[in-house]
């Protein structure tokens, strides 16, 4: 059955907003965080209107109705990417699920001179972390570069980089050109030569079903808030043997066994990497976002967005002086157009289209090695997500067009 376009926005209702000058709500900023649907703001509202509280503590009623929705919340989040509640650990997003890896995995299993590989195409949460290790015990941290004309991995280089690595991490979906890397290659190419492989998945599973077990990847990072779900909820799904290997991140309450002023015994499993109070509002929001999400195929998502995006990118490309950076006509390619004009700054333009009632991005779009290798310091980005449609961006290419005329100096 074909997406019923107008029922599922009938679940967001900041879609209908006006902006302040009037205009109507164009949403096409979803690679920075998408809209939530009524269930997830409902879920969360029920929480902390009918059984606020901790969970993992007391035993009164509303601590155990939260300990069961927090769990509940796992085992859903965790069936949604085909694995185990015991392989999921809650993170406040990817950022602190790659933290995780790098502190709790990396610290306790690299040495100096080990190899970190990363690609050019990262975000700023996959690239830090590598070189803060790097500083503290001199692990070597090598860089995939992109083909500028393809704007894919060099995977010829990806394989000379990869001999002798301990560990590579790549970005599943650029979250810049919405280019889908060819991961089921990675992961081949890096277990035959012994690394770990980490993915960050902050942009793919807003347009891919990713199923963990089946995928052979030993970490995967993920964020809610660019699925339907709250800001400051993601996880690290990790596979046992790895877990095994891993010491604790950030330390203190719930994740201890006892503690003497001697010292500390610590929990086994995720709960050793759930440090404090957890995130129980938001873990019930993004379990109520997975199951809504859990209602459509995701083949049929990607190729709804990938339509708009391709459209978008062919026509905006045919305006005097815009440049598209990625191939958003590419099938794999999801839902993210960057571009820029030749004579109107970025900033300006985005204060343009937002006078239209258009929402895009502008800036480095925290990728900053990426910016570098496309020879440029910022782009315009306009990124769609299950609810955008192509009335949109007929509009949306009408009103760059219009902008383009009244302000191009070229
Ligand atoms: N990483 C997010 C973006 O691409 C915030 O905009």
């Amino acid at each position: 059955m074909a997406l019923d376009i107008e029922s599922i926005r009938d679940d967001f209702p900041i879609l209908n907003r006006r902006l302040p000058n009037g205009k109507k709500l164009v949403y096409f900023d979803n690679a920075a965080t998408s809209q939530k649907p009524q269930c997830v703001i409902d879920a969360m509202s029920e929480y902390y209107s009918e059984y606020n509280s901790n969970a993992h503590r007391a035993n009164h009623t509303l601590a155990d109705e939260a300990t069961t929705a927090l769990e509940e919340a796992r085992n859903s989040i965790s069936s949604y990417f085909g694995t185990s509640p015991d392989q999921m650990i809650y993170t406040s997003g990817a950022t602190e699920a790659i933290n995780l890896v790098s502190f709790g995995w990396a610290r306790e299993n690299l040495e100096e001179d080990d190899v970190v590989v990363i690609t050019e195409m990262e975000h700023h949460a996959d690239i830090v972390p590598w070189q803060q290790l790097s500083k503290e015990k001199g692990i070597e941290v090598r860089y995939v570069p992109i083909d500028t004309n393809s704007f894919t991995l060099d995977m010829q280089a990806f394989e000379v980089a990869v001999e002798g690595a301990a560990l590579v991490c790549v970005v599943h979906t650029s979250n810049v050109l919405g280019i889908r890397n060819p991961i089921e290659r990675i992961v081949e190419i890096s277990h035959s030569n012994n690394a770990r492989v980490l993915l960050d998945c902050a942009q793919g599973a807003p347009h891919e079903r990713i199923n963990f077990d089946d995928s052979g990847v030993d970490f995967v990072a993920v964020s809610a808030h660019k699925m339907g779900g709250p800001t400051g909820i993601g996880c690290l799904l990790v596979k046992k043997d790895a877990m095994d290997q891993m010491g604790p991140f950030m330390t203190g309450g719930s994740m201890i066994k006892t503690v003497s002023t001697n010292g500390s015994t610590f929990q086994e499993g995720h709960a050793m990497f759930e440090t404090g109070t957890p995130r129980i509002a938001e873990a019930i929001g993004w379990g109520a976002a997975v199951d809504w999400l859990d209602k459509f195929d995701m083949v049929q998502v990607h190729s709804h967005i990938n339509k708009i995006a391709s459209w978008t990118a062919e026509k905006i490309s045919e305006i005097d002086g815009i440049t598209v950076y990625g191939d958003p006509t590419r099938q794999d390619s999801s839902g993210a157009v960057s571009f820029l004009h030749d004579s109107i700054q970025s900033q300006d333009l985005s204060i343009l289209l937002d006078e239209g009632g258009f929402a895009v991005r502008t800036g480095h779009h925290c990728a900053q090695p990426l910016m570098d290798a496309l020879g440029v310091p910022s782009t315009n980005r306009a990124s769609f997500w299950i609810y955008n449609t192509m009335e949109e961006a007929e509009s949306f290419v009408e009103h760059l067009s219009y902008v383009v005329e009244r302000f191009s100096t070229s």
